[in-house]
């Protein structure tokens, strides 16, 4: 019998039952007004309640309901529990550093962890001669990482890409070519030296010249630019954007076109790293070197914790005599995340998982080819390791299935820039059973809203 982690969905009340709406009804009356608002739009065209569940509990690729359902977990929480929910090596590692130092003194007197965590992360970087900046949240990582290009180039514009997600808070926002939505309203209050450019989409035509007219699109844009361009930032794969994959070559000659322009090439692998794309860091399967990269969600095993990780000799841009800590806050290189980032980094190791999620994520991707590949609603799928894309005919089909699978007790999320992917970014531990049942269950939710 297997134990909870590693079991088959358990539906017994209808999501979400009557004690997830009871919290519900307190978030709706607490919570700022996204969540109302929210549920309003998805209930008006159905009449039927789309509230979410609640958590209550969750082990390895199982979550359980506050009604007591019982899913799995094909989000791994936002990809933060790679290693799979409350993994026994980090609770302990938890729990050890919780009771011995709970809070330090950051950058002032720092805790052991930390030492031991930027020891670690700088061996673990894709160049030599590492040097490490800690956060809280991916978009932290991508802030040190935009002040360090600034520094270091004395060149204040940035060049992103359409459809890039690199988090909300106002730095990472102004980057962030996911959604104009999430843009606009704060428009007057984001800085304007970012520069957006086409990010372009693998197709199965030639590889050379998909390429060269992305890079000839790149570099139009680049000439456009408002101010001198010192950072490109590019995400290897664009996970929330839909699970985008650029073409062959594409990273290795945006590399190119950096060091020719002498500006820092800073790649987000805040989803794609760790091991979700089935190696420590995606780029290297790609061939670049970044100067700078960032990492987070999968790194604390559930904890927030992220990191910047640069290039010694860009890093230098930070020192100087009597230099002030400009990027410091109360949180950063928390003893206890530290810990549980120690822990999870581990865990990839001793567990193999970059090796489990390329093998792993082969067989879903095949899967999900032969069994719903043909379905009418179905345009593509796609991914690499276990950052699986199904990217669906509309909007309406993506949420439906992703509503029709809650209700089976498989937990998805739409992504992309028109909600009509569903993404598939299951914990790296997952037992292959729960992936078979995942098919199948997405088989059945693709038929009954093929009329759609
Ligand atoms: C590629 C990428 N970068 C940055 C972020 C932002 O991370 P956070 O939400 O932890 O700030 C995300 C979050 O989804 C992401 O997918």
């Amino acid at each position: 019998m297997a134990e909870l982690g590693r079991l088959l969905p358990d539906i017994t009340v209808s999501p979400p039952g009557a004690v997830c709406e009871r919290y519900i009804e307190i978030l709706a009356s607490t919570e700022c007004l996204t969540l109302t608002a929210r549920r309003a739009r998805r209930r008006e065209p159905s009449g039927l309640s789309h509230d979410p569940i609640v958590w209550s509990a969750a082990r390895g690729a199982n979550v359980i309901d506050a009604d007591g359902n019982r899913y799995v977990d094909l989000t791994s929480g936002f990809g933060a529990a790679a290693v799979g929910h409350g993994h026994p090596k980090v609770v302990e590692a938890i729990k050890l550093q919780a009771g011995k130092l709970l809070h330090a003194l950051g950058d002032v007197h720092p805790s052991e962890t930390k030492v031991q965590l930027l020891e670690r992360m700088a061996q673990l970087a894709p160049f030599e001669h590492a040097r490490v900046i800690l956060g809280l949240n991916g978009s932290d990582a991508i802030e040190a990482a935009l002040k360090t290009a600034a520094l270091a180039t004395r060149r204040p514009g940035v060049l992103a890409f359409d459809g890039g997600y690199h988090g909300l808070s106002y730095g990472a926002l102004a980057t962030c070519g996911y959604k104009e939505s999430f843009r606009s309203c704060f428009a007057q209050q984001l800085g304007r030296h970012v520069v957006l450019a086409p990010y372009p989409h693998r197709t199965t035509s030639d590889r050379n010249s998909c390429t060269n007219r992305a890079i000839q699109a790149v570099e139009s844009c680049w000439d456009r630019a408002r101010l001198p361009i010192g950072a490109v930032l590019v995400e290897p794969i664009q996970g929330r954007g839909g699970v985008v994959q650029p073409p062959e070559g594409f990273l290795a000659e945006l590399d190119r076109l950096c060091k020719e322009r002498e500006a820092l090439f800073v790649v987000d692998e805040i989803y794609t790293g760790l091991g979700r794309c089935g190696s420590w860091w995606r780029c290297e399967d790609e061939g670049v070197e970044p100067d700078l990269i960032c990492a987070g969600k999968a790194l604390g095993g559930g904890l927030p914790i992220s990191a910047c990780i640069g290039k010694a000799e860009v890093m230098a841009a930070w020192g100087g005599p009597g230099q002030e800590a400009l990027h410091t806050a109360t949180f950063f290189g928390h003893p206890v995340c530290c810990a549980a980032a120690l822990a999870t980094l581990d865990v990839i190791d001793k567990e193999k998982l970059c090796q489990r999620a390329e093998k792993l994520g082969d067989k879903l991707l095949s899967l999900l080819r032969e069994s719903c590949g043909s379905s009418p609603s179905v345009v593509e799928v796609r991914g690499a390791g276990m950052l699986i894309g199904i990217e669906l005919k509309n909007q309406a089909h993506a949420v439906a299935i992703v509503r029709r699978l809650l209700e089976k007790g498989y937990l998805t999320l739409p992504a992309g820039v028109n909600n009509d992917v569903i993404s598939i970014t299951p914990p790296l531990t997952i037992a292959p059973e729960l992936i078979e049942g995942f098919v199948e269950a997405l088989d059945e939710a693709l038929f009954d809203v093929a009329s759609l």
